[in-house]
């Protein structure tokens, strides 16, 4: 028997019969935490504007024992969110944990960036988010109980070079979620944030994005889809309000913040360093 089966076969009991609502879910890590919490017994609501994509992993749960819902819907369009959840509700009767994975990043330095990019990182990372929790939380205070973990970024606690955008839009979703958490102490409905480095999902292998962004995620080590789905994991059985992916991770930002000169120094010398190996590959 595989260690991991091992370690996931105590979870069954906590997530079999649990209702699910992950969005993002027709890629990368939203994909991930619905196919590995929709095989541990949750029925998996899954929402992205993908149908196909959603439509095989709602089978691959279906072949796990599972039960999932294809909702397919883009989030930044605030109706079809509510509908779509209006759906959920009525499929499923009650929605006991809420997965906001649904995000996309435009590369670009802040100098030039194309505002249009930054509105619609802000349009889908953060009032997308913020239209799935609204559209959830009403049953949730119903209910008297629920959870709702968002997935932050490291970027959303340090600004980093080529992605002030994207760093301004997972600030923003930050200070929402802690928002929210205060909101709603003591109301056991429970507000996690996971907080991811480099991940490797379809987001920084697409051939679309411009060159630095590739430069980028080639030159730091991607950890593997699974880690956040473990931290979401542990986030909703452990009741954890933050998880950093890898570990730890944000207490380094956090500790940085005390020496911001340093911090800046040491992050500008690393986007030369990148802008110079850029310049290089251009010539091979
Ligand atoms: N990969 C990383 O290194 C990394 C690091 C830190 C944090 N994160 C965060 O993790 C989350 C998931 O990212 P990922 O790496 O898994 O990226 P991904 O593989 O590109 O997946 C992004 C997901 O968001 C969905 N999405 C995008 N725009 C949408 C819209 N308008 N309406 C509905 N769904 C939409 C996409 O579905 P459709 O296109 O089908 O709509 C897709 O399912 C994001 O919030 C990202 O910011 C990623």
């Amino acid at each position: 028997m595989a260690t991991e089966d091992v370690i996931l076969r105590p979870l069954r009991s906590f997530f079999r019969g649990r209702t699910l609502l992950v969005t993002g879910a027709s890629s990368g890590i939203g994909y991930d935490i619905a196919l590995v919490l929709g095989g541990l017994g949750a029925k998996a609501a899954l929402l992205a504007r993908r149908q196909p994509l959603l439509d095989n992993l709602a089978s691959a749960i279906r072949d796990e024992g599972g039960s999932a819902l294809v909702l397919a819907a883009d989030i930044t369009e605030r109706e079809a969110v509510l509908d779509a959840v209006k759906r959920a509700l009525s499929d499923f009767g009650h929605i006991d944990i809420l997965v906001n994975s649904a995000g996309i990043v435009r590369p670009g330095a802040v100098e030039t960036m194309d505002p249009q990019e930054a509105r619609r990182m802000f349009e889908v990372n953060v009032l997308g988010t913020l239209h799935a929790i609204q559209a959830v939380l009403p049953s949730m205070r119903q209910a008297g109980s629920g959870n709702i973990v968002n997935i932050g970024s490291l970027a959303g606690r340090r600004g980093v070079p080529a992605l002030g955008g994207y760093s301004g839009s997972k600030f923003a979703l930050v200070g929402l979620t802690e928002a929210l958490r205060v909101e709603l102490f003591g109301s056991r409905i429970h507000v996690a944030l996971v907080m991811p480095g480099v991940v490797d999902t379809p987001m920084l292998r697409s051939d679309g994005r411009p060159e630095h962004h590739r430069l980028f995620s080639d030159m730091i080590p991607a950890m593997p889809v699974r880690w956040v789905t473990w931290a979401v994991i542990a986030a909703l059985t452990l009741g954890l309000t933050e998880v950093d992916v890898p570990p730890g991770a944000a207490v380094l930002e956090k500790l940085a913040a005390f020496f911001p000169g340093l911090s800046d120094a040491a992050l500008a010398m690393g986007n030369r360093l990148w802008e110079w190996a850029a310049g290089r590959r251009r010539h091979v």
